[in-house]
């Protein structure tokens, strides 16, 4: 795990990302203005003395409070980087922890396809220095489906669980999402009921009616099924409130629509030059601006300038996040060798976050965060890490007696001095049990010190995985173990 965290850390340094800490507790009311429900309801919050306080359940949050409090005077653009441990309240599962560890940089000041390229191809750098080969980062742009929802009247209740449902439209098809809209909205009908639904007539009837007549007629109508309003105080507002009902736009018209465009975009994944032009027509075929199109366009023409192979990369115009504060390019990366939770890192583009959360001006923001657990899981899926650093040689040092324990502390500072790892023995065990305990803990040598080593000035230097032993001067131990590892490498 350090060696990951090393890894990236310097990775995101070479790219001059400054570190920045963030406390682990913040304001609930931080993730409540522009997280979305997803993560709001994952999140360990509670009361204390009269303040409602969370559990960070991501970072991006906090950056931006940070920003807000202390760095609005900083030049533009800011590039920081951040780690620390984050919490949802899950089901806990292979590579879903309540806990878990993220690391991830925030280009604060910067709207240009040029700056997402540039965290795409930071978190692709990432990998690349891990060693990584099975990872597949997938770009989408969530500028596609909401221009589009914004052409159609619908309510923005029914609008967020359409952009929510976006994954699962790709994923588990049309029929489910439908399914899942019927138990929010069951007026839903679906393109297949052939004749106008009744309520969208009367809809239609009461819409083109002016005041007076609408009124009258549903107090005739209440008449009629003998329901006497006359004289009662509450008559108007009554009648009012039944008005409005009626005419409520049906949502049905609108949603069948978004169902039928998010099922065709969704589609769309692969390779820039198969997606775009297709994506071109089914935006034309809509009347839907171009400007996302035109983003992602920009967006992978500076990639190209990178020479990121589009082996590793694809778009996904059926891409969607769980975090709702994404206002452009979203992306991705995916591991072969982790099962379900295949997401290694998730970022995107949030123009309107830190208006939102307070801040002095309009600022463009985009970045991404991974998650280490689960880099740790992919290296292992890969065989462990490579070019990681070698593990330090260590040596365990035991005096035989109670006396010979300075001359054994003695030792112990010289080898440390050298930079070698050194455990002391303080339990004063015996020989043979030191033997046993450095073999479980795959130390690399033992020095052994009694009496008779002692007065001559030497101790017993033994190699532990070919039992050789050798009797040196005790200025000379470190010296003694390059030389025996050396051999040892020569066998080998
Ligand atoms: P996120 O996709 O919610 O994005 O989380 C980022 C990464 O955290 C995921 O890709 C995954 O590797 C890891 N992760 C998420 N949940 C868990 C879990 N339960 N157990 C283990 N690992 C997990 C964000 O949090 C955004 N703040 C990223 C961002 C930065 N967007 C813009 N800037």
């Amino acid at each position: 795990m350090r060696h990951i965290q090393d890894t990236l850390q310097a990775t995101f340094e070479r790219f001059g990302y400054a570190p920045l800490e963030l406390p682990v507790i913040e304001h609930t009311d931080l993730y409540l203005k522009k997280s979305g429900e997803e993560i709001i309801a994952r999140m360990y919050d509670f009361q204390y003395r009269s303040r409602r306080l969370c559990l960070r359940p991501e970072m991006t949050a906090s950056v931006m409070r940070a920003y807000i409090d202390n760095l609005q005077n900083e030049p533009l653009p800011l590039r920081l980087h951040y780690s620390g441990p984050v919490f949802r309240y899950e089901k806990p599962q292979k590579a879903r922890y309540r806990q878990f560890t993220q690391m991830g940089v925030e280009l604060i000041g910067a709207s240009q396809a040029l700056a997402d390229a540039e965290v795409i191809r930071l978190a692709y750098g990432a990998l690349q220095a891990l060693g990584l080969k099975d990872f597949r980062a997938v770009i989408g742009h969530v500028g596609i489906l909401s221009r589009f929802l914004q052409n159609l009247k619908i309510d923005s209740r029914l609008r967020s669980f359409l952009l929510q449902n976006m994954e699962a439209m790709q994923k588990k098809g049309s029929a489910f999402v439908t399914e899942r809209l019927r138990q929010i909205y069951p007026a839903f009908e679906d393109s297949s009921a052939q004749t106008m639904p009744r309520s969208q007539r009367l809809t239609a009837l009461f819409q083109e009616m002016d005041e007076a007549e609408a009124r009258l007629a549903v107090l005739d109508f209440l008449q009629n099924i003998n329901i006497h309003l006359e004289g009662s105080r509450d008559a108007d507002e009554i009648i009012a409130r039944l008005l409005t009902k009626i005419r409520r736009r049906d949502q049905t018209p609108g949603l069948q629509s978004a169902l039928r465009f998010m099922d065709e975009i969704s589609r769309l994944s692969g390779s820039p030059a198969a997606v775009l032009p297709e994506a071109e027509k089914i935006l034309a075929s809509y009347a839907i601006d171009r400007s996302a199109l035109d983003a992602l366009r920009e967006l992978v023409r500076a990639l190209e300038h990178y020479g990121l192979g589009w082996e590793h990369i694809s778009l996904d115009l059926g891409l969607s996040r769980g975090l709702q504060y994404y206002t452009g390019t979203i992306f991705e990366v995916h591991h072969g060798g982790l099962g379900e939770e295949r997401q290694l890192c998730g970022g995107g583009r949030y123009d309107d976050l830190i208006a939102t959360l307070g801040g002095l001006n309009d600022i463009p923001a985009t970045g991404f965060a991974f998650g280490l657990e689960r880099l740790h899981l992919a290296l292992e899926s890969e065989g462990g890490a490579k070019g990681g650093p070698q593990p330090l040689v260590r040596a365990l040092i035991a005096a035989i007696d109670a006396q010979d324990f300075p001359y054994a502390v003695e030792t112990a500072e010289r080898l440390r001095a050298h930079g070698v790892p050194v455990e002391l023995d303080v339990r004063q065990r015996s020989v043979k049990s030191n033997l046993q305990y450095a073999d479980k803990r795959g130390i690399a040598f033992v020095v052994l010190i009694g009496p008779t080593e002692r007065a001559a000035g030497e101790v017993v230097l033994r190699a532990m995985d070919t039992r050789q032993e050798k009797r040196v001067r005790a200025e000379e131990v470190y010296a003694a173990m390059q030389q025996m590892r050396g051999e040892n490498d020569g066998q080998s």
